[in-house]
């Protein structure tokens, strides 16, 4: 009998930077496929924060303890980058309902590119449901505290970026 090849899926994202709603997807995805490709998308229109390895570095050392997960990067178009992985599966998340128009747009327009790889959404954990990397940039940056949605060497990068400064005399609430 023929053995089947492994299935390899691709997680992708511009990871500006990983989160901890990104690591509980890769989590949740690690345990679908034989194989999980982090793929951070070098999309210089986005302005990102961070530089694509920079990205990739953290998003290395956060997945280090997951032995069937590898951190990539990518440019183009991602059904044709999954292709020349041997990627089956897309992996994305959905956090919240407002997800839902923009993902079902993209993972249509990718079936309709290469119909032979399939879209799978994966619901966040709700602790993260409302986490982005975008919003928590922003609160880093006037000052807020992070600590919990981040992994601690993001949280130490965030903060070397933003040195930022705190309202004196008024205690931070931790998470
Ligand atoms: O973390 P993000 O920014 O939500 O990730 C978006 C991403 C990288 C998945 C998306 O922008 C993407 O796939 N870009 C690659 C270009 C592409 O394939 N576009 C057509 C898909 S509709």
């Amino acid at each position: 009998m023929a053995t089947k090849p492994p299935v390899v899926g691709i997680y992708p994202g511009t990871f500006d930077p990983i989160t901890n709603g990104h690591l509980d997807l890769i989590e949740r995805g690690a345990r679908l496929v034989d194989r999980l490709v982090v793929s951070v998308l070098r999309n210089e229109r986005k302005q990102p924060l961070f530089s694509v390895q920079e990205r990739m570095e953290m998003a290395r050392e956060v997945t280090a303890g997951f032995s069937n997960v590898e951190v990539d990067h990518f440019d183009g178009l991602l059904v044709d980058y999954a292709c020349s992985k041997r990627a089956s599966v897309i992996i994305r998340g959905i956090r919240a309902i407002s997800d839902y128009e923009y993902e079902l747009q993209m993972a249509l327009m990718n079936r309709r590119l290469r119909p032979e790889i399939e879209t799978v959404f994966l619901m966040s954990g709700e602790a993260y449901s409302f986490l982005s990397s975008q919003i928590v940039k922003e609160v880093i940056r006037l000052g807020g505290n992070i600590s919990g949605l981040v992994p601690p060497i993001v949280e130490a990068t965030l903060k070397n970026r933003f040195p930022g400064e705190r309202i004196e005399g008024c205690k931070q609430h931790s998470i």
